[in-house]
């Protein structure tokens, strides 16, 4: 797309506008950049050089391995183009918790700690070593970096800036979005043995990190991390070997999303530049419900709003019926937020373990139930179910 952007410009008569050159060609208006087609053909398009810098000395001496451009998968690189002359891609990114390395998770990592565990969906560094360069990555990758200099979830995290992919789910002609993993997977039957919960290969995109991370109900340090979202939406739960069925699983109704994560998370928004028509909002926040009533299944917008936020209510309600009737939080909760040490867990009895589990399972998806209503009634109903049994 970036080798043809010159084309798009002639197609439509302005491959000659000085204000549309800018971001079309490589390097316009600077020393030894484009001029035109006639003189500097090789310089039309988005070209190696706007991103990885001027490059003639490396040209000149392929040998001399300190004059090879640099590789930056930073963001700001593509904000010198992907900025609101057309869309504000690059500020709606920035604004998201995708723009950031997570605190705690950055101080480790410079810390020369934790780049093989939270790193691998956490750093964008690190996903470029390891899936684009394919090289193996030491757990201390960043240590001593400049906190403020770490990659987070960057536009190249998501996207191969340098071909096409043929891996977005029907892209209107001419698009290609050119995105490293696919858009759409086929769905995903339920398991719930952890090598597959926790296996990014079965899930989309987006699933590459909001994946499971193998917790089962009989860990006493922590829940399940927020990062489950693939999995509700499946209708899945891990369990340990040979553990009995907690909740059965169950498909959700958004299933039929059609592109999955992105038909709710990345609504395409209409806007008045008719001649870059296509805009997937980059907030990643649910702001915009057309989607939900453009294949019939919520009437309205409005409605699938309110449809929403009536299910939210529910749901946490149903959340606050379990928190009560667990008690006091240092009789059940995991240690990591405020219950027993190590040694009074083990004193938990396993059917409020199994309780806490489903709790935090439900709450930590993050969607009050949106992701897979049905099974989040299901989980709620069961725990209380068994919370009877306790007699509680
Ligand atoms: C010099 C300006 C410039 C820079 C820098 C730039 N882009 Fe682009 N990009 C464009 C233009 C122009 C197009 C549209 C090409 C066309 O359709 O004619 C484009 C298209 C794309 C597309 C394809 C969209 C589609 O509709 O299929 C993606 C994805 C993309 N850019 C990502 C990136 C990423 C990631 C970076 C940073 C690593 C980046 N771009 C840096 C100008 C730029
Ligand atoms: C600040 C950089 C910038 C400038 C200036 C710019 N463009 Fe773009 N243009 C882009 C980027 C980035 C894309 C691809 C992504 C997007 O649409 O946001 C693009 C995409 C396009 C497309 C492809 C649209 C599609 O959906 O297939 C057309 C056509 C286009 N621009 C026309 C123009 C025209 C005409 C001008 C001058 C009036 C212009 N652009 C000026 C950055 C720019
Ligand atoms: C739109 C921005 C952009 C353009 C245009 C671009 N690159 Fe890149 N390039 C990147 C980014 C970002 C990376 C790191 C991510 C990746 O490897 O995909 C990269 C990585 C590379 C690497 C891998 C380096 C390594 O250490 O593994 C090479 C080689 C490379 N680019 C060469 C080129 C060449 C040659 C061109 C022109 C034909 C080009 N690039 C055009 C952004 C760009
Ligand atoms: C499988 C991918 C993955 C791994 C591995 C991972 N995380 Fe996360 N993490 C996520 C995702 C995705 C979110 C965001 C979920 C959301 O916003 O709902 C997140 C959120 C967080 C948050 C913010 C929410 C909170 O709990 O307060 C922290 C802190 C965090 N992770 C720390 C870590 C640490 C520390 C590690 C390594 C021990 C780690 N993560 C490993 C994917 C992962
Ligand atoms: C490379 C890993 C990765 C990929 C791919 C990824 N995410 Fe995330 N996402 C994260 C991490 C890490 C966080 C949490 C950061 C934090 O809490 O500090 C997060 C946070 C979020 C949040 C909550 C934060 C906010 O700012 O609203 C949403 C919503 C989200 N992601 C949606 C998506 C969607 C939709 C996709 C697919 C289009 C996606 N993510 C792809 C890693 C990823
Ligand atoms: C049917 C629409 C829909 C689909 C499909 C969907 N989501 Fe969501 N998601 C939501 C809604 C609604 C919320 C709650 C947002 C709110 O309350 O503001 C949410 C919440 C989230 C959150 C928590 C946001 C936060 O602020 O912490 C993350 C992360 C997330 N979704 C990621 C995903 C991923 C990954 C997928 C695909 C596996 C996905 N979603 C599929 C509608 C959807
Ligand atoms: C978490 C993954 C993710 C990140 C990070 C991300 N994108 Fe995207 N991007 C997508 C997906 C998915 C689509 C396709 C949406 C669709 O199908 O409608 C997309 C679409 C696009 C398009 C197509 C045209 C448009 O305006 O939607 C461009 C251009 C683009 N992204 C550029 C960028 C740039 C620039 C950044 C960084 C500022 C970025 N993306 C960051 C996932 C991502």
């Amino acid at each position: 797309m970036h080798a043809k952007a010159l084309d798009n410009l002639e197609a439509i008569d302005q491959g000659s506008n000085p204000a549309c050159l800018l971001c079309h060609t490589t390097g316009f208006g600077q020393e030894g950049g484009f001029v035109s087609r006639n003189t500097t053909n090789a310089l039309a398009g988005v070209g190696c050089e706007t991103c990885h810098g001027p490059s003639r000395d490396h040209v000149e001496n392929v040998a001399d391995a300190a004059l090879r451009p640099p590789v930056n998968i930073s963001s700001d690189i593509c904000s010198q183009c992907h900025n609101p002359f057309h869309h504000a891609l690059f500020g709606e990114w920035q604004a998201t918790l995708h723009a950031v390395v997570t605190e705690h998770v950055a101080e480790e990592l410079v810390a020369g700690e934790a780049a093989t565990s939270c790193g691998t969906c956490h750093s964008g560094d690190v996903r470029q070593r390891r899936f684009v360069q394919n090289e193996a990555v030491p757990d201390n990758m960043l240590e001593g970096r400049d906190i403020a200099q770490l990659n987070a979830i960057e536009c190249a995290t998501c996207h191969d800036p340098h071909a096409r992919t043929n891996r977005a789910f029907l892209p209107p002609e001419g698009h290609d979005f050119q995105l490293r993993y696919a858009e759409v997977v086929p769905f995903p039957t339920a398991s719930n043995v952890v090598s597959e919960t926790t296996d990014p290969a079965r899930f989309n995109l987006c699933g590459q990190c909001h994946h499971d991370r193998g917790t089962t109900w009989v860990s006493g340090s922590r829940p399940s991390h927020h990062s489950i979202q693939s999995n509700f939406y499946v209708g899945e739960m891990p369990l340990p070997p040979d553990g009995s069925v907690l909740v059965p699983n169950q498909r959700t109704v958004h299933a039929f999303a059609p592109k999955q994560c992105v038909t709710c998370h990345m609504q395409r928004e209409v806007e008045e530049d008719v001649v870059s028509a296509i805009h997937a909002n980059h907030g990643f926040a649910v702001q915009d419900f057309t989607g939900c009533s453009s294949i019939g299944c919520h009437p309205t917008p409005e409605g699938a709003q309110a449809d929403m936020a009536a299910l939210q209510a529910e749901v946490q309600a149903g959340l606050d019926a379990i928190a009560a009737r667990l008690g006091d939080p240092a009789t059940w909760e995991y240690t990591s937020a405020g219950g027993p040490d190590a040694a009074g867990q083990a004193a938990i009895p396993d059917v409020v373990k199994q309780v806490r589990f489903m709790y935090y399972w439900v709450l930590n998806d993050g969607s009050l139930g949106v992701h897979n209503p049905e099974y989040a009634r299901s989980i709620l109903t069961q725990a209380g179910i068994l919370l009877t049994s306790t007699g509680k």
